[in-house]
């Protein structure tokens, strides 16, 4: 991780001595790096932006809060919401609705009410319901929406865990073109609010190499190829999602961002050639790639007891902090924060929920530890924080962000009167 550097015995995150961000605000802690988040989101303006026809709509579901959906507002890339909670603190950080894209699967009638009376005008339609619903409610409101089909990808092969896997016959984001075609395009001339702008395909996350995107892009030119010759409609976009891997472990070896856009976008522009329409706009929602490598959880070691194979330590939080672990398998890298250069040995880092599936890693390797010890677990800024849980009503962590040197909260620490704050009796 970039934002890690040693000084001494003492790791420090983003410049500041992780034990000092400890005794200020306490484990279990996120602590992200803003600076970081910053350097990816030039990164990948830099390679986009050399492209004249690219959009980039930051996947909001990977990490949100208002200090981030500022960073966002302040890049000025776009931003993906996929519920009306995220959409609320999108608007809520100031984000121009006109950025914004709504997706989701099973959007209702107050959520699209409720987004394009707050001026959202671009939708992934999910579903041929919800393109009723769409068609119905902006021809009550008299208001013009772009929507883009997001499509069932039937990319196979893709080499990640099956659980962030959509590019499968049997996905439940997206229409099945090759079974419903002709309904999607024969309804759409009835919609004259709607302006049917192209695809949306999203074939998974966490993809190392851009193999599955450029077999998505085979599959959707059938489908923008069928359109133009059945039905004389020339697609303007197609959004790609995002899924752009990076290294967990030190055996992921992620494609550069530049690599794996570059080929996609070549693919794209012979693919147009070749079907002789003029090169489309391409989208791209990128969320770990903005943010997954640019936080640590930091925990305090409870206790440590004999085990098979391995000693086990329990750490005081688990997948009530990040549940990606027993949701589908993620690996992480844990790091003793304030001993370095000292024999390892293998841990089995578990958490403290009642849950046998709160278990970590399964072999950590680190120098002996003691109780008291603070663990990192790196690369945790995508995903973990979205995930975060009350399960045994644990208290969901603070969130601390570093900009510059300075640190400060972002999110405060759940209180037990949080428990009970929406109860009643
Ligand atoms: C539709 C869509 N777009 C974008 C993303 C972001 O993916 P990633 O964080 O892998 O870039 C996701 C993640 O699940 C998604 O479902």
């Amino acid at each position: 991780m970039n934002s890690l550097s040693w000084d001494n015995q003492h790791l420090k995150f983003a410049q500041i001595p992780i034990l000092d961000l400890v005794k200020k605000y306490q484990t279990p802690l996120f602590v992200y790096d803003q600076d970081e988040i910053l350097s990816r989101i030039s990164e990948l303006k830099n390679v986009c932006y050399a492209y004249e026809n690219m959009t980039i709509y930051y996947a909001s579901k990977a990490f949100l809060t208002l200090a981030m959906a500022q960073i966002i507002k302040d890049s000025e890339i776009g931003i993906d919401v996929a519920s009306r909670g995220e959409l609320f603190i999108a608007l809520k950080g100031h984000i121009d609705p006109i950025k914004i894209l709504y997706h989701g699967n099973n959007k209702s009638i107050e959520d699209i009410t409720y987004a394009i009376n707050q001026g959202v005008r671009k939708f992934v339609v999910d579903n041929i319901d919800e393109l009723i619903l769409i068609k119905d409610i902006s021809d009550d409101l008299a208001v013009d929406l772009s929507i883009l089909m997001r499509v069932i990808s039937k990319v196979s092969g893709i080499n990640t865990h099956k659980n962030i896997t959509t590019g499968h016959h049997r996905s439940k984001f997206g229409i099945d073109m090759d079974l419903d075609f002709d309904r999607v395009f024969t309804f759409l001339p009835t919609a004259k609010h709607i302006h049917f702008k192209g695809f949306h395909v999203h074939v998974g996350s966490q993809l190392l190499s851009n193999e599955s995107h450029l077999k998505a892009i085979d599959q959707l030119f059938v489908y923008i190829k069928k359109l133009k010759d059945m039905y004389d409609i020339t697609i303007e976009e197609i959004n790609m999602g995002g899924g752009f891997g990076i290294k967990y472990l030190e055996t992921d070896q992620p494609m550069t961002i530049k690599a794996f856009l570059d080929s996609m976008m070549q693919k794209i522009k012979i693919s147009a050639q070749t079907i002789q329409i003029p090169l489309p706009h391409v989208s791209i929602e990128p969320g770990r790639f903005i943010v997954g490598g640019t936080a640590i959880i930091l925990y305090t070691v409870g206790s440590i007891k004999q085990g098979s194979p391995y000693p086990i330590a329990a750490i005081n939080g688990g997948m009530t902090e990040n549940l990606r672990v027993a949701l589908y398998q993620a690996n992480y890298q844990a790091m003793l924060v304030d001993r370095k250069n000292q024999m390892e040995q293998s841990y089995t880092i578990v958490g403290q929920a009642c849950e046998s599936t709160d278990l970590m890693i399964e072999q950590a390797k680190l120098p002996k530890l003691q109780k008291g010890d603070t663990i990192a677990f790196l690369n945790a800024g995508a995903y973990e924080h979205s995930l975060v849980n009350n399960f045994n009503k644990t208290l969901k962590p603070a969130v601390v962000m570093i900009h510059q040197g300075i640190d400060r909260v972002i999110q405060r620490r759940e209180t037990y009167e949080d428990l009970i704050s929406r109860d009643d009796v």
